[in-house]
């Protein structure tokens, strides 16, 4: 048996804050911003739109996505570094709010590569027939930990949710292959510390190197080869850290996921948001082989392979 998405949603909220309002805030441009991140807007969420309930919009639309009801879910797992609170989870309040009675219910702490290992920890329920059906969510409310006194940071980062149905799929489709990893010894290079710090530079160069090697690592692993790949979702973080697994994979522009113009960086929502945009722009067809990578604090990172 196969698990695979068999159903996917996004909420973002309606708040937008382009480059020219941060340039009001600070000293910044529109110019520096986009030629070194690609970033032109992210979506920010209110005072009183909490992580939940980006969360519960999101679930809600890959549920009825996915054609089933919230009492057939099985578990719920919700990645995020922005929960409401530290406890009670995030996912338990879903579990209430969606009423998913039957729903076992937990947070998933890997950053921005939070959606890959909550994919991959779904896959295994899936495939020893555990559980039908996962919710797996995506989201970050990375603005209430953000140093809006540091432009090395409050330019990159948005807000939004995203989340999947994992379920089974059949043979040969569906989630073909995982890499999952971490390095603690990077922890220090991005970590909250009250707001959010980072080393730039240091966080650039991790990402360029394992990025590209994760990509060729999941093709390798399913049994393909970088010609057989029809389209690449990386974690929306940089667009020159991007480019940089589009280029090790030899693929041409258009096969690449490219969403952070519009969103910043939304950490482990952001591979599930491109996601859903790359469906209803018609980008992604049936049967085409995809490779989602991701990378974040901790650090982590991690990388599937499907065919869709
Ligand atoms: N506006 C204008 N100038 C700026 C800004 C800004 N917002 N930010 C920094 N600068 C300046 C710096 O002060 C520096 O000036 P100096 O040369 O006079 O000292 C200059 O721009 C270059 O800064 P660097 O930090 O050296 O530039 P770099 O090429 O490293 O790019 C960036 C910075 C875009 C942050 C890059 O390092 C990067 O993308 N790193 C990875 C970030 C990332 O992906 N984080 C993931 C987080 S995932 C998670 O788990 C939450």
């Amino acid at each position: 048996m196969n698990a695979g998405l068999i159903g996917v949603g996004k909420f973002v909220p309606p708040h937008i804050l382009t480059n020219e309002d941060l340039e009001k805030r600070m000293d910044t441009s529109d110019e520096w911003i986009r030629t070194m991140t690609g970033i032109e807007e992210r979506h920010i969420a209110d005072d009183d739109m909490d992580t939940s309930h980006m969360a519960y919009q999101a679930a809600v639309n890959a549920i009825e996505d996915a054609g089933i009801t919230a009492e057939e879910i099985d578990l719920i797992l919700v990645a995020t570094v922005t929960p409401d609170r530290p406890f009670p989870s995030v996912a338990t309040m879903l579990q209430e709010q969606l009423g998913a009675k039957n729903a076992a219910a937990m947070d998933l702490s890997a950053a921005c590569a939070g959606f890959m290992y909550g994919l991959v920890t779904a896959k295994q329920f899936i495939e020893t027939n555990t559980y039908q059906n996962v919710l797996v969510v995506g989201v970050e409310k990375l603005s209430k930990i953000t140093d809006w006194e540091d432009r090395n940071t409050a330019v990159l980062f948005g807000d939004g949710a995203g989340a999947a149905i994992v379920g089974a799929v059949s043979e040969g489709r569906g989630i073909l292959s995982f890499e999952l990893g971490a390095d603690g010894s990077g922890g220090k290079h991005l970590y909250q510390d009250d707001k959010l710090v980072m080393n730039g530079r240091e966080v650039f160069k991790f990402a360029v190197r394992q990025m590209g090697e994760s990509a060729v690592n999941v093709i390798e692993k399913a049994g393909l080869s970088k010609e057989d790949v029809d389209y690449l979702i990386p974690h929306q973080a940089n667009i020159r850290i991007m480019e940089a697994s589009r280029e090790r994979l030899e693929l041409p522009i258009e096969k690449m996921s490219k969403t952070i113009q519009k969103y910043g960086n939304t950490s482990a929502a952001s591979i599930p948001i491109s996601l859903v945009d790359d469906l209803a722009e018609g980008k992604i067809k049936d049967d085409d082989v995809l490779v989602f990578v991701g990378f974040g604090g901790g650090l982590t990172w991690g990388a599937v392979c499907m065919r869709w």
